[in-house]
């Protein structure tokens, strides 16, 4: 498919199933997998033509991105107007990575952190066993499946104790971006309790034409103790590369990050930092005609449904290219994924693993081609009937 003129191909099913990650190994062959966030796009040309040229001059010794914190903070210049001083980016290996290191560095062990469920699943296991802290559940609101934090539910949390917020936003597994005025009234209770937000924007580079995206430092200012999030990873599809930023919303976090001993980082990859540099670079055409296709098919997705599992209920994302499927409708029971893979070998994620507010929901990845969206759907529906 051609975008504006750029190229976003489609590899067949065929080039797919060779792929050793995640996504094309986790599943028997008979199974078309529709969960973890990866693309099955190509590749960006300019990602892919500076990774080449990296195998080819043997660069596969240590990271050392030095280069990359200035490249990050033009970005968010760029993109969100959002005024970063390179001295505040910390690179590392990825967003979990990163959570884990900002909890163990600006939290005490006590410390309880406020979790929004329904909300990617692996900010559990991340607050519990890698960070080692206690986790406090405040489920997001929203009945038409605009899902948005609990100003009541977070106050609560915050007078009994709680003194972090671990965000999610763009929201995965909703789509959901929230407003200036919404991350305002949040912002302004967070600095009413003097809560540490981390916010995970990992999604943001991904929003869809039409919504304005800000970062939360750029709503709080310097009254909320904050760190963001990101990486070129999710819009690029370079997760398995293994670079991502932390970059800190306020000085005194920025201090604390810096000193953190070197080896904290050990986990970027290279061919992550190369990727990234790349993306930053010359990325932007790719991406914006990625994006374009992630709404064509999130329109397409819900026209799909419409036709062949009318009982689904689903708001499309204004971000990224997860789609959040509320299946109560279909009798499926709790875990209606499992139903989908058993009877119909199509794997979304379960929803019951995002936390409260999962049951009888699946999270569905459609950055794929018109075709395998509709061979989905249709395993879905078999699966159904
Ligand atoms: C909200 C969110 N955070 C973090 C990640 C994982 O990022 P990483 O692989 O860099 O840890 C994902 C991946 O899908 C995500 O959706």
């Amino acid at each position: 498919v051609t975008v504006r003129g750029v190229r976003v191909g489609d590899p067949g099913l065929p080039e797919l199933r060779r792929r050793e990650s995640a996504r094309w190994r986790a599943y028997p062959v008979d199974v078309l997998p529709s969960f973890v966030a990866e693309m099955d796009w190509e590749l960006a040309p300019p990602i892919a033509a500076a990774l080449v040229e990296a195998v080819a001059r043997g660069d596969t010794g240590y990271a050392w991105p030095t280069a990359l914190p200035v490249e990050v903070a033009a970005f968010a210049a760029r993109e969100w107007d959002w005024q970063v001083d390179p001295r505040h980016v910390v690179v590392l290996g990825d967003i979990i990575n990163g959570i884990t290191v900002a909890l163990r560095a600006l939290t005490g062990p006590e410390d309880p952190v406020v979790v929004t469920p329904p909300v990617y699943a692996p900010f559990f296991t991340t607050v519990r066993d890698l960070a080692e802290r206690p986790l406090v559940e405040v489920p997001l609101v929203g009945d038409d499946g605009r899902l948005v934090p609990d100003l009541d539910g977070l106050e609560r949390a915050f007078s009994a104790g709680s003194r972090t917020l671990l965000l999610c936003h763009p929201h995965n597994p909703s789509g959901v971006v929230l407003t200036r005025a919404e991350l305002a009234d949040l912002a302004g209770l967070c600095a009413a309790y003097d809560v540490l937000v981390l916010s995970d924007e990992v999604h943001a580079p991904m929003s869809h034409p039409g919504t304005s995206f800000v970062p939360f430092p750029v709503v709080a200012g310097p009254s909320v103790r904050s760190v963001v999030l990101t990486s070129a990873s999710k819009s690029w599809n370079v997760p398995g590369l293994k670079c991502a930023f932390l970059i800190a919303g306020t000085p005194d976090v920025a201090r604390t990050l810096q000193a953190l001993p070197h080896e904290t980082f050990a986990g970027t990859g290279i061919f992550g930092v190369v990727a990234a540099r790349a993306a930053f670079a010359e990325g932007d055409p790719w991406r914006q005609a990625a994006v374009a296709r992630m709404a064509t098919n999130a329109r397409l997705l819900g026209d799909l449904l419409a036709e062949h599992l009318p009982a689904v209920c689903y708001r499309p994302p204004d971000a990224g290219y997860l789609a959040w499927l509320d299946c109560r409708g279909l009798g499926l029971g709790d875990d209606p994924a499992a139903a989908f893979l058993q009877r119909g070998r199509v794997a979304l994620s379960r929803g019951p693993t995002f936390g409260a507010g999962g049951s009888g929901f699946a999270r569905m990845t459609i950055a794929t081609s018109a075709d395998l969206l509709e061979e989905a759907v249709r395993r879905m529906a078999r699966a159904s009937g």
